[in-house]
């Protein structure tokens, strides 16, 4: 799709015939096409708009019903920020005083859109011309907000008074362009050097204004620069991003997490982290106690699993692992709670005895802080669910004083 088709689709026949469109079916895209053309419409526009169908069919896990009002490219959906993230970004905004905002290579438009419905004043640039077209399309809705089509290195950015109330937004590219795999779609990058618009632009703008970047979850803590906030964010169990925050944005200096769902939001610090009076570090697998708790990853990628630890008075069963234990059933709304059934040291003869004793004859392995091929150990365990009439066992393979142990649990 170029800009001109982006053009006539958001115009009065293509939008028209989008918004006309029956809820996206793969099984009947292609007779649809060709009644569509029978019809008389083009070849090129029909195909143009059954492909937005099925892009927005897609995108209304991340936009809900916004996205049957938009349009979107494949790699700009998928690099999209949901909007409730995108309405947590831009809050930070609102708070710190700041109306406007440049959104400096703003995608299809997602987290602008959040800054517009903000009533903040958006200034978006996108390098790709197909891609500031959609994201203009976007943010009809909203005057205050313009998109352009440039480069961050090319935008003029406000000085002197104006500049006291503008913030920077960066969300740069994770992909290399024009790498397409077979559906169509670049490579995705995860180093820090690989971004676009670079790490070191980044940094020259949050010199020059109060600054937020969305970046990979996989940042490492020693790249957070100092006097920021970074914030590792999960929705519903998966973590999404690791977002960096200068000056007036930051809420919290240091490491925070953002466990966030439809229901509810819950944010860890490293104050609630502080080494808190628990159990002494276990020294073998007897130590386990009768409950293990699984923190949220957004909470384990920050390195605050130390919050979990305070909040149960337990213990993490090794440095890092990211599972702790506990004697009560402490109610944590960012963890996972397990009934421990057994702990035992990692032996595949004894483990498999145990469980086929009890009548398991599959398992689900979870595992932390071990280097495992989990379906080999599910044959080791002769655990491939073959045999009649057994039960499922709930595996977690860890490192407990140093050594592999495997504890048998249940979710609570
Ligand atoms: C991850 S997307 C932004 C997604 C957006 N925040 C959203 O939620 O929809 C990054 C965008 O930056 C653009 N980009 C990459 N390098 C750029 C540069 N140097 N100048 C302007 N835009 C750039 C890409 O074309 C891409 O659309």
């Amino acid at each position: 799709m170029d800009a001109a088709m982006v053009a006539r689709l958001a115009g009065g026949e293509g939008w028209g015939l989008l918004q006309s469109l029956p809820p996206y079916d793969e099984a009947q895209a292609l007779p649809l096409q060709l009644r569509l053309r029978e019809a008389g419409f083009d070849a090129e526009l029909v195909a143009a708009a059954l492909t937005q169908s099925r892009l927005r069919s897609r995108a209304v896990d991340k936009f809900g019903a916004f996205a049957n009002g938009m349009l979107f490219t494949p790699d700009g959906l998928e690099q999209a920020t949901r909007l409730p993230i995108a309405a947590r970004h831009a809050h930070r905004y609102a708070e710190a005083g700041l109306g406007v905002v440049h959104d400096l290579g703003c995608g299809v438009g997602a987290d602008a859109m959040a800054f517009a419905g903000l009533d903040l004043e958006v200034s978006a640039v996108d390098s790709d011309d197909v891609t500031a077209t959609v994201a203009a399309v976007n943010l009809r809705h909203w005057p205050s907000a313009v998109v352009s089509c440039a480069r961050v290195e090319d935008v003029r950015l406000p000085s002197g008074e104006a500049a006291r109330h503008t913030g920077l937004w960066l969300d740069p590219a994770r992909r290399v362009t024009g790498v397409a795999n077979a559906q169509g779609r670049t490579r995705r990058v995860f180093s820090l050097e690989a971004i676009s618009p670079s790490w070191r632009q980044v940094l020259a703008l949050a010199e020059t204004a109060p600054t937020g970047v969305k970046l990979s979850p996989g940042l490492s803590h020693g790249a957070v620069p100092r006097g920021c906030e970074a914030q590792w964010t999960s929705w519903n169990g998966e973590v999404l991003e690791c977002a960096v925050w200068w000056g007036p944005l930051v809420t919290t200096v240091g490491r925070t997490a953002a466990v966030c769902s439809d229901t509810a939001t819950h944010v860890i610090t490293e104050a609630d982290a502080a080494p808190a009076t628990g159990r002494p570090p276990l020294g073998s697998v007897s130590d386990v106690g009768d409950w293990l708790f699984e923190p949220d990853r957004a909470v384990i990628r920050a390195g605050l699993t130390g919050a979990l630890v305070a909040s149960v008075g337990g213990a993490e069963l090794d440095a890092g692992v990211g599972y702790v234990t506990g004697d009560t059933a402490s109610e944590v709304a960012w963890a996972r709670r397990f009934r421990v059934v057994e702990a035992m040291p990692l032996s595949t003869k004894s483990l498999s005895r145990w469980l086929r004793d009890r009548g398991y004859d599959r398992v689900t392995i979870k595992k932390r802080g071990v280097t495992l091929d989990a379906d080999l150990l599910r044959r080791q365990l002769k655990m491939t669910g073959r045999g009649k009439g057994g039960s499922e066992a709930t595996l977690v393979v860890t490192r407990i004083a140093g050594s592999q142990a495997a504890l048998v649990v249940t979710p609570a």
